[in-house]
């Protein structure tokens, strides 16, 4: 496979996908549910899934893919796509103008493509396993933050907040108070690309799904940030940033699970 002529051919698909997301933004949207009454699905996103398989299907027959609308689709292949064709639908339904596309490619379980677009903001975001991470075809790296008091770090809060054991406020609660700021962008895609290129020193959130994560992980590490995801109970945490900031949110997870 001659995966730069497979990039280019990502790169459209997303663009593709962006100018799509773009016409029906702040249009009539069919609204539904999915696992509870927060976590919000709409034709855009099915209809920009459809579009990204439907390529991935014409180049690749044989090739596997797990996306988020349509689950998993087998095939006996060594490649595997995991897409999440619109990453932010709560951002995207109220018109706030952060969300993304994320397409990752998987060979032998190995990451070795991440390709993340944000239309509104027409930030086109790569990675190659081995060769680097790239913005707008620029290199990019992570921050040099060396503490949680000059770092700018960002969050998100799980669908399932009202019953899931760990709501993410404990640990919202704890790190607050220890750093330069907080934002959450509605986008956990968006998020992973903000630490690629130095913006946020640091990132976590709970309970992601892997079409979330995993073009931006590739992103982050070969921006030579690290990328841990663990257990906390039934949850999963994922912490992303520089390899400094890392340890250090560890830590802080750390001690406070030991409090409870
Ligand atoms: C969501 C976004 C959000 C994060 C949620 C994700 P979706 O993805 O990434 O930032 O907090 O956990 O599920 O549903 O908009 O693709
Ligand atoms: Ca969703
Ligand atoms: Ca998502
Ligand atoms: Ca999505």
């Amino acid at each position: 496979m001659d995966i730069d002529s497979v990039l280019e051919k990502v790169i459209s698909w997303v663009k593709e996908v962006g100018k799509l997301q773009l016409q029906r933004l702040e249009t009539n949207l069919n609204i539904s549910t999915k696992s509870g009454e927060f976590d919000l699905v709409t034709e855009v996103d099915q209809l920009s899934e459809e579009i990204l398989i439907g390529h991935i299907l014409n180049e690749f027959p044989n090739h596997s893919i797990l996306s988020e609308e349509n689950g998993a689709l087998k095939h006996h292949s060594k490649f595997q796509w995991i897409i999440d064709p619109l990453d932010g639908t709560t951002n995207y339904i109220h018109g706030f103008p952060i969300f993304s596309i994320s397409v990752a490619l998987k060979y032998c379980d190995e990451l070795i493509m991440g390709v993340i677009y944000v239309p509104r903001l027409d930030e086109l975001y790569v990675a190659l396993k081995g060769r680097g991470a790239y913005l707008n075809y620029q290199r990019i790296e992570v921050s040099t933050s060396t503490s949680l008091e000059s770092s700018l770090l960002s969050t998100g809060f799980p669908y399932n907040r009202g019953i899931t054991s760990n709501n993410n406020l404990n640990f919202f609660n704890q790190l607050v108070p220890k750093i330069r700021g907080i934002r959450r962008t509605g986008s956990a895609a968006y998020d992973l690309c903000n630490v690629a290129t130095g913006r946020f020193d640091g990132y976590w959130e709970l309970s992601l799904n892997s079409w979330d994560i995993a073009a931006g992980k590739l992103l982050v590490e070969e921006a030579k940030g690290k990328v841990i995801s663990l257990k906390v109970g039934e949850d999963s945490l994922l912490v992303a940033a520089n390899q400094m900031i890392c340890d250090l949110l560890l830590t802080e997870f750390e001690a406070d699970l030991l409090k409870s």
